[in-house]
């Protein structure tokens, strides 16, 4: 069994089985956490599978203090922290020696955040609000990379994804679910059926619009502390 690795979304069983490791998992989402909790059916799923609810912002307000991890990811959620800083700089001092953090995440197109007018702009904080997402968050590739560099990280690399893809592709998901669900007479609420209308289209601009940027981070914890170079 390898080390365990801590996870803060609802994947933990997929990775557990993939990488034959212990998972800790972290949702704020109550009905997320109970509905994963049934999935832990057998002695083996709840030996090896910790699921927490509550915030992933500070790791260690949730965490008993002397749990540490080899691999940290957070798939699709840290744009959501208060602040994504504090739970980097918080996961940083739960990784152990040589232990890497991984995340799909989301940045600012530096193009848009120097370039917007003051009415774009605040257009794009009320947005940001709405989804809950911190605007301290959105920052720049690069500057994304200096703020691992700072709390410590070493070897960060930052792939950029084709916004048209990852964006254009979950609109036309969202598009399908809801031809697929009228097409059959699948009963859908009305208030489900806006959902994915509205999400079909939100998702479609961003894959039009070079406003954010998908990314992929990556980063190793080499030194206890942060290291400033040899
Ligand atoms: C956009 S969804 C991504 C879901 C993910 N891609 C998946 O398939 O499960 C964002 C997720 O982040 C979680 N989240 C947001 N803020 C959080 C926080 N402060 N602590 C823990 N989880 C959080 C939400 O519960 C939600 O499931």
């Amino acid at each position: 069994m390898k080390k365990p690795r801590i996870s803060t979304n609802r994947n933990a069983i997929e990775i557990k089985d993939h990488y034959k490791s212990k998972v800790t998992g972290i949702t704020n989402e109550l009905s997320q956490w109970k509905i994963a909790n049934e999935r832990l059916t057998s002695s083996d799923l709840k030996q090896n599978i910790t699921l927490l609810h509550g915030s992933a912002d500070d790791l260690n307000q949730m965490l008993p203090s002397k749990d540490r991890f080899d691999y940290i990811t957070s798939i699709d959620s840290a744009y959501h922290y208060n602040t994504r800083w504090h739970f980097l700089e918080s996961a940083f001092k739960r990784l152990n020696l040589q232990g890497s953090i991984g995340l799909y995440d989301l940045a600012i197109a530096a193009d848009f955040l120097h370039k917007a007018s003051p009415i774009q702009k605040n257009i794009f904080k009320f947005v940001c609000d709405t989804v809950s997402i911190p605007i301290q968050n959105l920052v720049t590739v690069e500057e994304y990379e200096e703020h691992m560099e700072d709390i410590g990280f070493e070897d960060v690399q930052i792939e950029q994804l084709d916004r048209r893809l990852v964006f254009g592709g979950l609109s036309r998901s969202f598009d399908q679910q809801y031809t697929t669900a009228m097409k059959y007479g699948i009963g859908v609420s009305l208030s489900n059926r806006i959902f994915l209308k509205v999400s079909s289209f939100l998702f479609g601009l961003l894959g039009s619009k070079p406003w954010l940027v998908p990314i992929i981070v990556k980063g190793v914890k080499q030194h206890e502390e942060e290291y400033d170079g040899p």
